[in-house]
């Protein structure tokens, strides 16, 4: 078996993923393809704009692209070069038939492994990357082992990094999981697998499982990650209709070490590519098997993500008198959370549709999102976008915080109170601004759970 690499996928999963692998082991060669010849071009591009956004990333892809590190469209190629395939294609929801609106949608999985099997020229270890249902790996092998001459092994090896974190996640993971199958052939590719991830992270964080828990895991990890999300959410509710405090209440609850602090942070909503399409994945599962209970309490999480979005409205409603016609609304913020300008799923884009159906003025501003806010909310007429937060403000109503980015608490707020509408009032969904002082300059202040 050789050491090269090949990645099918370069989206926000493959690129970074791969990048650090190159970076990390010098003497493997690690090419990453795609079907968007436009993706590659950019990946490749000679000034670095490279298609996401994420710190670090750029640097990583300055060292190691041309040494060991290349971007291709020529997936037959690439394939026959390398005898270890990683496949990091998308894999949304499925939007049409059986499982609708649940279910994995894995025609770009199955067209890839159809590839595969047409393009090789010898046995291949095919690495799962994209997040699958439980099982997947015994359909690919079914349509990969049945070729007359060579054999291929399906491991799964599912990705935790959080975009925004992405580089550090990878240098620095909590764990790495491979599921391999209990065969000889699956102990000699997961081996060569653990070997490219021991070339950084210790061996005691690579752990090694059957296939189906590898698979299941990682839809096991993200459930947990969004109930946790979704449960602070809950109680935030309660917070405002009782005169307690959510980031009180989540300060003293994840100071109990069986609980922990992380992912108690009430807001908005998740939001992001991953935590919802997953949950329902689960969903699906969960009644598939015939555990419709378990389904029902797996939906309740993303129940509760909507209902944050329509609460955020209802509050503003309110708070304005009960009448938005008209007035303006700035969206500070329209990514899913900071560091990034993906903007998929995020709690924003439901807001915004939620304002213009009340005839709301809309004005997004984002630094890294305005694109994809365009492009998000291209069938809404009316929505402005601006890149400068203190135009963006200029004669608004209210200021609705949607993402924390981290210079918006730094930003001249006398300066924007001064240049809107009075009353003027800020809803920070995201509690990161400073409230007392925002009320000494003369802002009503709304927050989640407060
Ligand atoms: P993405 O949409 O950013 O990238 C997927 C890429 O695959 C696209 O560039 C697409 O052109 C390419 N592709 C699709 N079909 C192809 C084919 N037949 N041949 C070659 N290329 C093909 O998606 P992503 O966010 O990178 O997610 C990929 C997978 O990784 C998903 O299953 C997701 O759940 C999982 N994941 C994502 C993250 C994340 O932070 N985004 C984290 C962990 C896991
Ligand atoms: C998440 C997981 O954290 C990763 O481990 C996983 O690999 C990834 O999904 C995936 O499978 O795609 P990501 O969606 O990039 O990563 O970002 P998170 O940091 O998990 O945030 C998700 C959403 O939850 C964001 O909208 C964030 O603002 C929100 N969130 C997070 C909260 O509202 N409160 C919190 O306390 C934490």
């Amino acid at each position: 078996m050789n050491r090269d690499i090949v990645c099918i996928g370069a989206g926000y999963i493959g690129g970074p993923t791969m990048a650090v692998i190159a970076k990390m082991n010098p003497d493997r060669k690690v090419i990453v393809v795609d079907i968007n010849a436009e993706r590659i071009a950019a990946w490749n591009s000679e000034d670095y704009s490279i298609p996401i956004y994420e710190p670090g990333l750029v640097d990583v892809v300055k060292e190691v692209r041309g040494r060991n590190l290349f971007f291709s469209t020529d997936i037959k190629g690439t394939v026959q070069q390398c005898d270890i395939v990683f496949v990091g294609v998308n894999t949304p929801t499925k939007m049409f038939g059986r499982g609708s609106g649940r279910a994995s949608d894995l025609q770009y999985w199955e067209a890839t492994a159809r590839s595969i099997k047409e393009y090789a020229n010898g046995d291949k270890v095919v690495v799962e990357k994209s997040t699958l249902p439980v099982r997947t790996a015994a359909a690919m092998e079914a349509i990969l082992n049945d070729h007359a001459s060579y054999s291929f092994t399906v491991l799964s090896n599912p990705e935790f990094l959080a975009e925004g974190t992405a580089i550090k996640d990878l240098l620095e993971p909590d764990r790495v999981l491979i599921g391999g199958p209990e065969t000889e052939e699956g102990h000699r590719a997961l081996e060569a697998v653990v070997d490219v991830y021991a070339a950084w992270v210790p061996r005691e964080r690579i752990l090694t499982t059957n296939v189906w828990s590898a698979e299941l895991t990682k839809l096991a990890a993200n459930a947990f990650l969004a109930q946790r999300v979704s449960s602070i959410n809950a109680i935030a509710g309660l917070c405002e209709a009782t005169g307690a405090d959510v980031d009180e209440v989540a300060r003293v609850v994840g100071a109990d070490r069986r609980i922990g602090p992380k992912f108690l942070k009430a807001g908005p909503g998740f939001g992001g590519s991953c935590f919802k399409k997953d949950v329902l994945n689960l969903v699906y599962l969960c009644e598939t098997f015939g555990l419709h209970t378990a389904a029902e309490y797996w939906m309740g999480v993303i129940k509760m993500n909507q209902h944050q979005q329509e609460r955020i409205v209802s509050r503003l409603f309110s708070a304005m008198f009960n009448t938005l016609a008209n007035k303006k609304i700035a969206l500070f913020g329209f990514a899913f959370k900071a560091d990034t300008g993906d903007t998929r799923e995020t709690p924003a884009a439901t807001v915004a549709r939620l304002l213009a159906e009340e005839h709301v003025r809309v004005t997004v501003t984002d630094p890294k999102a305005l694109d994809n806010a365009r492009r998000d909310l291209a069938d809404l007429s009316g929505v402005v976008y601006e890149a400068d937060e203190y135009k963006a403000a200029e004669g608004a109503d209210a200021i609705v915080l949607m993402t924390d980015w981290r210079h918006y608490p730094t930003l001249d707020w006398r300066k924007i109170y001064d240049s809107m509408r009075k009353p003027a009032l800020v809803f920070d969904t995201r509690n990161c601004l400073d409230a007392a002082e925002l009320k000494q300059i003369g802002f009503r202040v709304l927050n989640v759970g407060k």
